[in-house]
């Protein structure tokens, strides 16, 4: 059983990170960013030899994640925050290495249902947003609001642009446009739960509207329609 679900999909750097933890904290839901699930595997996958020359050791990878769990934790500043075997990653999770590599770890059908289960856990009894690709679509096909944030391309990479700069990300900034098109390309076109959006979601186009904007039109949606 779940509480109340908000689910945010979209094309990379839209907008979904800051909306769904505005909405979040607004509503005093949990926020649950599935990306960075994604990251993080694709981190640990690189980081214990999972991964060599961009081959994906599948079988290895998965009977290892079998015996690690995502789970809820409170961070030093005593907010409610994602672990992954019992640790807490960071803007680390955004560095070009793993955002090379995301979106063909994410195909993977053994690692999707992985993270499939491991989502479904952490929102047992609670109300929550998830941001990702297929939360109203695949994982929360019930979800309450849904939300699909599109935005134009160039706006895209100037927002991660400034992401990457602010955080001190290693990223080689000619390649973050690429890297945009490359991962919206497998992430759109993949055969399992590929981004797509959900027939009843809210679609809000975010290239021309500042954050307050873009927090404001979700909020006036949720409480003009819905009750929680
Ligand atoms: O939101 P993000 O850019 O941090 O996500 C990183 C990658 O993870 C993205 O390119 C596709 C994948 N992803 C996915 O396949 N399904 C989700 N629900 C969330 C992310």
């Amino acid at each position: 059983m779940t509480g109340n679900i908000i689910s945010v999909d979209g094309f990379s750097s839209t907008g979904k990170s800051t909306l769904a933890s505005k909405l979040a904290e607004h509503y005093n839901f949990y926020y649950l960013n599935s990306g960075l699930m994604y990251r993080i595997i694709s981190h640990f996958a690189l980081n214990n030899g999972y991964i060599i020359n961009n081959m994906i050791k599948e079988s290895q990878l998965i009977n290892k994640l079998d015996d690690l769990n995502f789970d809820w934790m409170i961070d030093n500043k005593g907010n409610k925050c994602l672990s992954f075997d019992g640790k807490i990653f960071g803007e680390e999770m955004y560095s070009f290495e793993i955002s090379d590599i995301v979106s063909s770890v994410a195909k993977l059908e053994s690692v999707r249902s992985f993270l499939f289960r491991q989502q479904k856990k952490l929102a047992v009894k609670k109300s929550i947003v998830v941001e990702g690709r297929d939360i109203g679509t695949v994982v929360f096909p019930d979800a309450k609001v849904k939300f699909f944030l599109s935005a134009d391309l160039d706006i895209r990479t100037m927002r991660r642009n400034k992401q990457i700069e602010e955080n001190n990300i290693s990223f080689d900034s000619m390649k973050v446009e690429d890297n945009l098109i490359k991962r919206d390309k497998i992430d759109s076109e993949r055969k399992i739960a590929p981004l797509k959006k959900a027939k009843n979601a809210f679609e809000i186009d975010t290239s021309k509207k500042s954050q307050i904007e873009v927090f404001n039109i979700a909020k006036n949606y949720i409480d003009s329609n819905f009750k929680f």
